[in-house]
């Protein structure tokens, strides 16, 4: 499955809930039997390939046509049922954002011919009200007039998928509107349904109808899906930060050179002992713990390692200066024997090691490296800007690591980019 395909699916099961039945058109009109969309969807992607033609001889509503749509096959629907024609077509129609706006001013103008209706009986529109059977058994006056003012507007509309999507609207709202007295149950009941209610279950049904058609309309375009404001962003990684800059020290230089990781401080993980996130705060918890707390057994070595992602020259320079207390401050000193002790029994004398580790930025760089204090520090870790090499740099004269370059091997890691989320609602 495409990435586009599969991070749609995920939106779409985020924003209604795993398993949700009602996402997109799927909302748009109830009607009787109808499947949930999982069904036609994993048959289609069973049976069948992109561009393929899928046919539902009895398409009801047309969960079947809008799953086809959604997984790029062409659909055909069936149906004696007029109303299932109707909201099949408004379901799988192609509606511009402009086609949509123009839903607001229809609106105007029906809310206005609805209160001449109720103010004195004078309508701009000309509408009538049928006649059938048992009609005002069924509806009240008041709706009537509204429902009869409604249709006349959506008659008067140019374009046919417009008309659709307008009268699929009103046809959902009418048993609410009407004496029945549920979609199930079909008792005539006096509902006192005030005026203005009519219009008002249209506009609020057609304002979710509208939102729907948005969403689809940004999905029609899959393959601009990157460049949607709102949507959350996926995409290949473009930068370093310091949790990555750790990671990377551990699996490509630490355990491959044969060290032992004793702690590692990732945003829930820090230290010796895993610190519940606190909520909302992610990655911008603090963090008390230094990075990496690793031991050479064979040489007898402890490494400290203060990590640094895309930085300044004073920041890393603030970061060594940190570090370095652990060679010079007693109580630093004393509190890393009682972890080791905890620990790493073995490692409690050892000759300790501190270095930093950081991402090559344009404004830091391999030359600038020599402007920094050096003095105190064994070590430091240098990941290339292209983020492919990583390279270590001793100042000391002992051996630690047996290799001293490599390449960077991360897993296959997507970013996730911009601070808001997509809002895909497709109930309403
Ligand atoms: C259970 S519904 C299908 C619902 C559909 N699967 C959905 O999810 O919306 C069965 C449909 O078959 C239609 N139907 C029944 N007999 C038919 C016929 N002879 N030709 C065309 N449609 C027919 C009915 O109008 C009804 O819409």
């Amino acid at each position: 499955m495409e990435t586009s395909s599969l991070v749609m699916e995920m939106e779409f099961e985020q924003s209604n809930g795993n398993g949700s039945t009602t996402y997109l058109t799927h909302n748009f009109h109830t009607y009787p039997a109808k499947f949930i969309p999982q069904i036609p969807k994993s048959t289609i992607l069973q049976f069948t390939k992109e561009g393929d033609t899928v046919l539902d001889p009895f398409c009801g509503c047309g969960t079947t046509l809008v799953e086809a749509k959604l997984l790029n096959r062409n659909s055909i629907g069936v149906d004696l049922n007029p109303i299932a024609v109707l909201v099949s077509k408004a379901k799988t129609n192609k509606l511009s954002d402009l086609d949509i706006t123009i839903v607001e001013k229809i609106l105007n103008k029906i809310k206005l011919d609805v209160t001449s209706y109720y103010d004195n009986k004078k309508v701009n529109i000309n509408y009538n009200i049928p006649e059938f059977n048992n009609r005002d058994h069924w509806f009240q006056q008041n709706v009537l007039h509204e429902l009869g003012i409604i249709k006349a507007h959506i008659q008067d509309v140019n374009k046919k998928e417009l008309r659709e999507f307008l009268a699929t609207a009103l046809s959902s709202i009418v048993v609410t509107v009407s004496n029945q007295e549920s979609d199930t149950r079909f008792a005539a009941i006096d509902k006192q349904i005030k005026p203005f209610r009519t219009f008002f279950e249209l506009k609020k049904k057609l304002e979710g109808m509208k939102k729907v058609i948005f969403i689809w309309n940004k999905f029609n375009g899959l393959k601009e899906f990157d460049k949607l404001p709102e949507l959350t962003k996926i995409g290949d990684l473009t930068s370093l930060d310091e949790d990555l800059v750790t990671y990377i020290t551990i699996h490509n230089i630490l355990i491959p050179n044969e060290f032992k990781v004793l702690a590692a401080s990732y945003p829930g993980a820090q230290a010796d002992r895993v610190v519940l996130v606190e909520p909302g705060t992610g990655r911008k918890q603090k963090r008390k713990y230094i990075d990496i707390i690793s031991y050479l057994p064979d040489k007898n070595i402890t490494a400290m390692q203060e990590n640094k992602g895309e930085y300044s020259k004073s920041s890393i320079q603030k970061e060594i200066t940190e570090i370095s207390k652990y060679n010079t401050d007693k109580n630093y000193k004393e509190a890393l024997k009682t972890f080791q002790r905890r620990f790493e029994e073995s490692s409690v004398d050892s000759v300790l090691k501190i270095g930093v580790g950081f991402w090559s930025s344009p404004k830091f760089s391999l030359a600038t490296i020599k402007e920094l204090d050096l003095r105190n520090l064994d070590y430091y870790v240098y990941i290339s800007r292209d983020m492919k090499k990583w390279s270590i740099w001793r100042t000391g004269d002992i051996d630690i690591f047996k290799k001293n370059e490599g390449e960077v091997k991360l897993p296959n890691i997507k970013e996730i980019g911009g601070s808001q989320t997509a809002k895909l609602e497709g109930g309403f």
